[in-house]
């Protein structure tokens, strides 16, 4: 028995060397880390039980029968993080450049089954030169594979991507379908053909960076929702992100303790909204002022700034926030801020966390540019996903809530559970110069002196619109409330609505206007 202990040992120390010491070192000599490094820091110590160590490939064209490295590229598993169980799966680039044969895939289709059946997200931690060339077609059969299992997972548990390293052609797809991706700047890229095929192709000179980089798909392409220096403080982001999420459909993200005595006003954000309506605010600094202990963590931070999305907690609950940014376009809604927010409530509304949207917003943006890329069919995505939610829903509306955008911003009419406005609140169809424009263009142009006629009549609509009170009065709003108090009617409302049931009729699936 000693010897074949001694055995096991032996061939579990090989396999942990990858495609050698060699590779191991150009690894690091590219600033990254090895596939079981990164377990390492991703997991709480300790915890990483492995499983298919000594899974190889059964392919023989092209030389592999000369190669065959025990794993096949790719190290899976199991593991708590924060105490919570998780399924994993980190490609080895030292293996054939962390390319997925058939056995790969194999391998990273097992842990998704039992992470389904289970109930515990998937964590992938990429960095793979794609297909497998020399295995051909069963090399894309697995990459499908993990696309149907990718498919029928999502809403079922959270799937994580963490890119860190080269993403090409296949590779690309399964991180796509999960829900949120995280990169690393300067060793990561995502593209569907790379610098060389698109120089034949569209005779462009685009480096690895500027095609697929981290900062370009984090501010450009939206594919990126979290980028950070390095894969330490990547890996470390993610388990933050984890900490707001339930694990499974069916589960509730975990609650922290806060500070009960410590519910009370707060002044600052009485002070925050500007005397003149056209001045720019931050939201971001309302949004600290109401989460528990300042704690927001934003999510597509760099991308469609006109709109916020991001976790936090508040009265220890995790909250999934969604919020115009005067700062940003004055906080319009554009197609990008709505396929963002889209995708956020409805990865919210999936896994069960109540939302919050604070809303300032001066309606959809206007021009051909818009029109013609579709804001018709994106901002409809928004206005599907907040109807569609059965979650917690609480909206604050802060300034402005003009046209469609009142209506999408989870109003009452769309199953709003509280809808609270500042008495700063504006609530009409439309901006009180556009609208005057309109309906008292006669009497404008007519008038003795136009520019005075418009003022007056822009004063007149704004005294009458310019408040919460008439939608108060219909009910559309459930109250007018203090911006300092805003906090504590968060806390009570949410525990009041910790027993809300709402469902969608019965059906197969809805069919959100992609
Ligand atoms: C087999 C591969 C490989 C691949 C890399 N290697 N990619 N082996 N299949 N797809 C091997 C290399 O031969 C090398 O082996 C080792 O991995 C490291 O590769 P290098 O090229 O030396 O590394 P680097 O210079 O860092 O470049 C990394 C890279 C490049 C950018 C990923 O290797 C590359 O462009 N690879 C091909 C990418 C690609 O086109 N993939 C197919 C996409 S098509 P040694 O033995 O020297 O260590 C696809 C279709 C799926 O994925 C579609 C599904 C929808």
């Amino acid at each position: 028995m000693k010897e074949k202990i001694e055995q096991l040992n032996k061939l579990k120390e090989d396999a942990k060397l990858g495609g050698g010491e060699a590779r191991i070192k150009a690894q690091h000599d590219k600033g990254k880390l090895t596939a079981r490094e990164r377990i390492e820091l991703l997991v709480d110590e300790g915890s990483f039980e492995e499983i298919d160590t000594f899974v190889k490939h059964r392919a023989n064209d092209f030389g592999l029968d000369k190669q065959n490295y025990p794993g096949d590229g790719v190290v899976t598993g199991f593991a708590k993080i924060d105490g919570r169980p998780v399924a994993l799966f980190s490609q080895d680039f030292t293996v054939f450049g962390g390319s997925l044969s058939e056995t790969h895939a194999e391998k990273i289709v097992k842990v998704m089954k039992t992470a389904m059946k289970t109930g515990i997200p998937v964590i992938g931690l990429n960095d793979s030169g794609g297909a497998r060339i020399q295995e051909g077609v069963v090399s894309l059969g697995g990459y499908a594979d993990i696309f149907l299992l990718n498919t029928l997972a999502s809403g079922v548990v959270p799937q994580i991507s963490v890119i860190l390293g080269p993403c090409a052609g296949g590779a690309v797809y399964s991180p796509a379908i999960t829900d949120f991706i995280f990169m690393t700047k300067s060793s990561s890229y995502m593209f569907v053909t790379g610098p060389n095929v698109v120089k034949t192709v569209t005779h462009e000179d685009v480096s690895f960076e500027d095609l697929g980089g981290a900062e370009t798909h984090a501010s450009k392409s939206g594919v990126a929702h979290f980028i950070y220096e390095n894969e330490v403080e990547t890996l470390s982001n993610v388990r933050k992100l984890l900490g707001f999420l339930p694990l499974n459909f069916m589960d509730k993200s975990p609650e922290l303790g806060f500070d009960k005595t410590n519910i009370k006003p707060e002044p600052k954000l009485d002070k925050i909204i500007p005397d003149n309506p056209n001045k720019p605010y931050n939201m971001k600094d309302i949004i600290h002022l109401i989460v528990d202990n300042n704690d927001f963590f934003e999510v597509h931070k760099d991308y469609a700034e006109n709109i916020i999305c991001g976790f936090c907690r508040i009265g220890g609950m995790a909250i999934g926030v969604i919020a115009n940014q005067p700062e940003v376009l004055a906080g319009v809604l554009d197609i990008n801020a709505s396929v963002k927010a889209a995708r956020f409530v409805r990865f919210c509304d999936a896994f069960g966390i109540p939302l919050l949207v604070l809303e300032d917003v001066p309606g959809f943006l206007p021009g051909t540019e818009q029109e013609w890329n579709g804001i018709i069919r994106h901002g409809a995505k928004l206005l599907f996903a907040f109807s569609e939610a059965t979650v917690p829903k609480i909206t604050v509306i802060t300034r402005k809530a003009y046209g469609g955008a009142y209506d999408v911003m989870s109003s009452k009419h769309i199953r709003g559970d509280f809808n609270f406005a500042w008495p700063s609140a504006e609530i009409a169809v439309m901006g009180p110069k556009g609208a005057v424009e309109i309906i008292f263009k006669k009497e404008i142009s007519m008038a003795r002196d136009p520019d005075k006629e418009l003022e007056k009549k822009i004063e007149e609509y704004r005294n009458k619109f310019a408040n919460p009170y008439i939608t108060a009065e219909r009910g559309f709003v459930d109250d007018v409330i203090l911006p300092s108090e805003t906090r504590i009617k968060l806390i009570s409302a949410y525990n009041l609505l910790r027993t809300k049931v709402d469902t969608n009729p019965k059906k197969k699936h809805g069919n959100i206007p992609l």
